[in-house]
């Protein structure tokens, strides 16, 4: 990139690059210490979601001033512990029209302890738990460790059948991930009411992980589950919880903040019931990028969100090149790409193939029977990076 922060690309053609989104470098990446870049034999990155480019300036600035300042306790009786629950809530009426409940916020250390933690208490050993496949590799780990059931809803997702499944199926939770990794689905308004409906005929809790509500890409639209079933069927708001954080949007997964809120009132009366200690106190350094993010971050996520929607679609054509035959379907949201490599002959798990060939995806079987023939790509990189990716797994 040059000072004026413009880069030639793969193309040569200039553009403006303040964040240096389009400028990364191979060799740099892989001197980078998290784990995404440290593969056996120096493999290209396509796997964990965590993204290439660098953190917002203002996220780096508000980190290193703390760091080079004080990172003691911070001064809880001056100031509250974290601003974060009432940021998050102007944030949710600001994006999304929907306006969380201070008194039901909780700070927690990531999603997928929030997804836990609700199940824990929502659910019994032997229930089942709803929930749409193929589908996050942790979810499906979580839900069987802690012995409960699963009733799948296969892609391409037909809730008709789930609502007729549910019927003798003994589901107490409705696991949402909206929207949705892998396939980048997201789940429209119609398709939200109509679940609400589903949760109230079955008496069913919703828990909706919206990790990746900002990343959605137009026309597509993120609407909250719960605001969707507090306009529809509110008896269905009251059995709903909802759990996200920053990490996704603003690459700080390493931070560990997440929230949730619990809409659910009986959710809401255990959570209320427990102590300030039982979900330990916010990490700082989380707290201050947090911040920094959804009150500076703007300008870097718009820069991010061109590159992706470049990228989700520029993928189309790189597969048509170096993989014809694969299927793929450019994700309404999301920097995932959902692969079906079945037409290609490589087997159940194509990715030992992919990394023969120097580039490591998600297997796609981790991600339930339905990940069969499948690898999910992660397209949150340059698009020269990606472009380099994409023929190296053509071999
Ligand atoms: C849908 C979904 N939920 C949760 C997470 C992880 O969040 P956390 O690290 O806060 O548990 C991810 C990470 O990729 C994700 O895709």
């Amino acid at each position: 990139m040059t000072r004026d922060g413009t880069d030639g690309g793969a193309t040569g053609e200039v553009r403006h690059d303040p964040f240096g989104l389009r400028s990364l470098d191979v060799e740099q990446l892989r001197r980078r210490p998290g784990a995404k870049w440290h593969r056996p034999g120096g493999r290209l990155a396509a796997w964990v979601a965590d993204m290439d480019f660098p953190v917002a300036p203002a996220i780096r600035d508000r980190l290193i001033e703390l760091a080079t300042t004080d990172v003691g306790y911070p001064d809880w009786e001056r100031a509250a512990a974290s601003p974060l629950p009432l940021l998050f809530a102007g944030r949710m009426v600001d994006r999304y029209g929907w306006e969380p409940r201070l008194e039901r916020l909780h700070e927690l250390s990531d999603v997928v302890q929030g997804v836990r933690v609700a199940l824990h208490h929502l659910t019994d050993p032997g229930d089942a738990v709803a929930l749409h496949t193929p589908a996050y590799a942790p979810f499906l780990r979580t839900i069987e460790r802690m012995g409960r059931r699963i009733v799948r809803v296969p892609w391409p997702f037909d809730h008709d059948r789930l609502d007729a499944e549910l019927d003798d199926a003994g589901a107490r939770v409705l696991l949402l991930c909206h929207p949705h990794n892998p396939t980048g689905h997201v789940f429209s308004r119609d398709e939200l009411g109509h679940l609400a409906q589903i949760a109230a005929r079955h008496d069913l809790e919703v828990v909706s992980d919206e990790i990746h509500a900002d990343l959605t890409h137009p026309p597509h639209v993120h609407v909250p589950f719960e605001a969707v079933a507090a306009e529809t069927v509110p008896v269905v708001a009251a059995r709903s919880v909802t759990i996200t954080s920053a990490s996704k949007t603003f690459n700080t997964a390493g931070l560990r903040w997440a929230v949730l809120h619990a809409g659910s009132d009986r959710l809401h009366a255990v959570l209320a019931g427990l102590s300030e200690q039982y979900f330990g106190a916010p990490n700082l350094m989380a707290v201050a990028a947090t911040e920094a993010a959804w009150t500076e971050g703007e300008e870097w996520l718009r820069s991010v969100l061109e590159v992706l929607d470049e990228n989700r679609r520029a993928l189309t054509a790189l597969l048509a090149e170096h993989l014809p035959g694969a299927g793929y379907r450019p994700p309404d949201a999301t920097y995932l790409a959902w692969i079906d490599c079945r037409p290609l002959g490589l087997g159940t798990d194509p990715a030992p193939v992919f990394a023969e060939r120097g580039v490591e995806v998600s297997p796609g079987p981790t991600f339930g029977v339905e990940g069969a023939g499948h690898v999910r790509l992660n397209l949150a990189t340059s698009p020269a990076v990606l472009e380099r990716i994409v023929t190296s797994m053509g071999g």
